[in-house]
C-alpha cells in the first residue's frame, strides 16, 4: 500500500484515531500501541523477536504526549518511554474498519488460457527476478506453466530449490509420473485423473508442486487445471447453503499401501480466519466413506454434487498439452490438476515431480520484495 501521510491526531479516551489526509482514518488502541512498540528496548535489534512483555503493560496505558514529528507519531509514556512509528507501518498494520483482503489472489477460469502465465526455466534458475516473478504468479494465480527446463532427471529439483528445500513425501522426495506394473497410486497408470489436489490423506499436503514433462508423446494425456477458489466462489453465488456445509462439514482421506495407512479430515472448502479462502481440498480416489451424522449425510452429497458440477464446468476449467521440457507448477492447496487418459502402447509419457512447502515459497517472495526489512 501506498503511505499517505498523517494529516492530523484525535486523542480519545482509550484510543487515537489518526486522520489520512485522503478521508480515511484509522483508530488504535493505547495499548497495542504501547505492546507494538519498534524501538531497540522493545524489539531485539538483531533478532527482530520481541522482548517487550505484553502483559506487563498497564492494560490502562495512556500517553502522556503525543505529536506528528516529521511524518511520523511520536508517542511519550508516563515512564518516559518513547515510541516512533512511521506513517507506512500503521498503515500497513492498521486494523480498524474493514478487514483488509488480500489484493494479490486474482480468481480465473476458461479465460486465462488466452493468458497463460508462462516463464522460462532459465529466468527462475538464473536471476532472482525471474524467481520473484514465478511467486508473484503463484500468489496471484496459483499456476505457472515454466518453458523449456532440460529434459533430464533432477531438473526439476533444481528448479524446485530455487523456490526453497524440497517437502519429502511418502512418495519419496522426487517421483516419476509414468504408467508403472505394480501402481499404488491412479496417477502411475495410464487411466484419466479428474480434477484433484495432491495428498488429501496428510494433516499439512504440500503447498507448491512442480510437474515436469521428460517425454509426451502417447496420444491423450492432456492437462487439466482448475482455481479451486474460483470454483468455491462460484459454489457460494448459486448455492450459498451447499457452500456453507462443505465449509463446515470435515471429509475423510485416505492413502493405503503396503507400507503406509495415512488418514485426515478436513472441510473441502477451508476459510481463514478472515474468511478469506485458505484451502480447497478435493479428490474422489481418496476420500473414505463419509461418516457426517446420519440427518446430514444426503445434503453433505447434494453440496459435493453442486461443488462438483461447479469444478467440472468447461467454463471454469483449462486442459492444454504440456510438451517436453514444460513443467506445470501450482499451488496444490488451492488449484486441482488432473489429466485424459493416455494410450500406453502409442509413445512414452513420463512426468518428473515434486513438492515445496508454501511456507517457505511466500516466505522467499517476501524477502525477495524486501519485506523482511520493514
Ligand atoms: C499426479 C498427477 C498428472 C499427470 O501425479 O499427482 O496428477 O498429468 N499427474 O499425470
Ligand atoms: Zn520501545
Ligand atoms: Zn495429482
Amino acid at each position: 500500500m501506498k503511505a499517505t501521510a498523517i494529516s492530523c491526531l484525535m486523542e480519545r479516551e482509550r484510543d487515537l484515531r489518526i486522520d489520512w489526509g485522503d478521508g480515511s482514518n484509522s483508530d488504535f488502541h493505547y495499548f497495542w500501541l504501547r505492546d507494538n512498540c519498534r524501538c531497540p528496548a522493545c524489539l531485539h535489534p538483531q533478532t527482530w523477536e520481541r522482548t517487550l512483555d505484553t502483559y506487563a503493560i498497564d492494560p490502562d496505558i495512556q500517553p502522556l504526549e503525543m505529536e506528528i514529528q516529521a511524518g511520523a507519531l511520536r508517542l511519550c509514556w508516563p515512564d518516559g518511554h518513547e515510541s516512533i512509528f512511521e506513517a507506512a507501518w500503521l498503515q500497513d498494520h492498521a486494523y480498524s474498519g474493514a478487514c483488509r483482503k488480500d489484493a494479490t489472489t486474482r480468481f480465473w477460469g476458461l479465460d486465462i488460457l488466452e493468458d497463460m502465465p508462462t516463464i522460462e526455466a532459465v529466468d527462475i534458475l538464473e536471476t532472482e527476478e525471474g524467481l520473484r516473478r514465478f511467486l508473484e504468479l503463484q500468489a496471484e494465480l496459483g499456476f505457472v506453466i515454466v518453458k523449456n527446463l532440460t529434459c533430464e532427471e533432477g531438473m526439476v529439483e533444481r528448479l524446485a530449490e530455487r523456490v526453497d528445500f524440497l517437502r519429502r513425501t511418502n512418495y519419496g522426495v522426487d517421483f516419476s509420473v509414468e504408467s508403472k506394473p505394480d501402481p499404488n497410486n491412479v496417477a502411475y497408470t495410464a487411466l484419466e485423473l479428474k480434477a484433484h489436489t495432491d495428498l488429501c490423506d496428510l494433516e499439512q499436503p504440500p503447498g507448491f508442486q512442480f510437474l515436469h514433462c521428460i517425454v509426451n508423446e502417447a496420444s491423450g494425456g492432456e492437462s487439466l487445471l482448475v482455481d479451486g477458489f474460483a470454483v468455491a466462489e462460484e459454489l457460494r453465488r448459486r448455492d450459498p447453503a451447499s457452500w456453507r456445509l462443505l465449509t463446515e462439514t470435515a471429509l475423510p482421506f485416505r492413502f493405503v499401501d503396503k507400507d503406509y495407512d495415512l488418514r485426515w479430515k478436513t472441510p473441502t472448502i477451508r476459510l481463514g480466519p478472515d474468511g478469506e479462502y485458505q484451502e480447497v481440498r478435493y479428490h474422489v480416489a481418496l476420500t473414505d466413506p463419509l461418516d457426517v451424522p446420519y440427518e446430514r449425510m444426503e445434503a453433505v452429497y447434494a453440496a459435493l454434487r453442486a461443488f462438483t458440477a461447479v469444478l467440472r464446468d468447461p467454463a471454469f476449467e483449462i486442459r492444454f498439452r504440456l510438451d517436453a521440457g514444460d513443467v506445470m507448477a501450482f499451488h496444490n492447496r488451492r488449484v486441482l490438476h488432473g489429466r485424459a487418459a493416455f494410450d500406453p502402447n502409442s509413445g512414452r509419457r513420463k512426468l518428473k515431480g515434486c513438492y515445496v512447502n508454501s511456507d517457505e515459497a511466500w516466505s522467499k517472495l517476501r524477502v525477495l520484495n524486501g519485506l523482511n526489512h520493514i
